[in-house]
């Protein structure tokens, strides 16, 4: 199978329609997408990402009277927080009904659905009239792409068509906030922050750790996002930038805000990781705001810390 790069949204409906996969841009990242209603096409999108089968799937949706199909006690923060977000960046996670079938949502009892601001998918979405399942396009565990190029790269041969809407204006995924028993949790962090959510609703929210043993949303895997060098942390990149050798450097404090930062995240990973070097080493960025969502994908992509002794260096792997 070729994979084509395609301009024609109605070509990229059509498929959808036959319940074939076709890649989509979103304003966050490429994701890969099917009738969210038709389960063979929903398998199909496991297949080709390797995606395991307890990884439950985001559907998209064109407006936030949709959400009465799919959900059911839908909370007021819910729409408190769509006024301001949605169509946008963020998902919410809620009880399902059955017409989502089980294979969405790896057999849990919710539903993730956001409602995406970008014009081609929109558009995609109000010419199948079906809500639309979709993980980002990458392989399982890989680095997300923001541009049809990269899911080029991560796709070819895989799927027949890849819509192109240039460059993902967000370039990092939505957040993923849950809501159980009048609590508001943040299972992953993204481009709407903490600090977003928290002012809106007038609430502390949660976060929902692996450890907990709650629903754990797959983002929240210790290993994603990854590039095939490793990569490693260090207190001192320009140690890294001054020494010879194959490494490779991604500093993301070099841009001016956390938002050019998180625009460029997967882009610069991508770059860095086709250069074949040895290792890659990266640091944090500040904490906070959109910072969080950066610095998670970054501990997610990361194989552990690289410490320098006495001018040699030493690697303190992840476990
Ligand atoms: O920005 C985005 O969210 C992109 C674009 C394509 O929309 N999509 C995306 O999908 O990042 P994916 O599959 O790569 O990540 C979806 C996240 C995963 O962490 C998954 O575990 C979580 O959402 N998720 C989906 N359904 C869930 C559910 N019912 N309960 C908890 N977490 C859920
Ligand atoms: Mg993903």
């Amino acid at each position: 199978m070729k994979t084509k790069i395609i301009n024609n949204p109605d070509t990229a409906a059509g498929e959808v329609l036959k319940g074939n996969i076709v890649a989509l841009p979103t304003e966050t990242v490429y994701g890969l997408a099917a009738d969210a209603l038709n389960p063979e096409a929903v398998l199909k999108i496991y297949e080709t990402k390797k995606r395991p089968d307890f990884n439950p799937l985001i559907v998209h949706v064109g407006d936030i009277s949709d959400f009465e199909k799919y959900a059911v006690n839908i909370p007021a923060e819910v729409y408190a927080i769509a006024e301001k977000f949605s169509p946008g960046p963020v998902t919410y996670v809620l009880p399902k009904k059955d017409v989502i079938p089980d294979i969405v949502t790896a057999g849990i009892d919710t539903v993730a659905l956001r409602i995406p601001s970008h014009p081609l998918f929109r558009e995609v979405l109000r010419k199948c009239g079906c809500p639309i399942a979709a993980p980002s396009a990458n392989m399982f565990g890989r680095i997300s792409p923001t541009t049809a190029e990269d899911v080029l790269k991560e796709l070819s041969g895989k799927i027949d068509f890849i819509l192109d809407g240039g460059r993902c204006p967000i370039g990092i995924e939505s957040t993923v906030v849950s809501f159980e028993e009048g609590n508001i949790f943040i299972l992953r962090h993204g481009y709407v922050t903490k600090e977003d959510i928290e002012k809106i609703t007038g609430r502390e929210t949660g976060e929902i750790t692996d450890a907990a043993g709650k629903i754990s949303s797959p983002g929240m895997l210790k290993s994603h996002y990854a590039p095939v060098t490793p990569l490693y942390f260090t207190d001192n990149i320009e140690y890294f930038k001054n020494k010879a050798g194959n490494i490779g450097v991604v500093d993301l404090s070099l841009y001016r805000s956390l938002k050019e930062a998180a625009l460029n995240l997967f882009a610069d990973l991508r770059k860095a990781d086709e250069k074949k070097y040895e290792y890659i080493v990266t640091k944090r960025v500040d904490n906070k705001d959109l910072g969080r969502a950066v610095n998670d994908r970054l501990a997610k992509a990361s194989s552990g810390t690289v410490m320098i002794e006495n001018g040699s260096v030493s690697f303190l792997n992840k476990k």
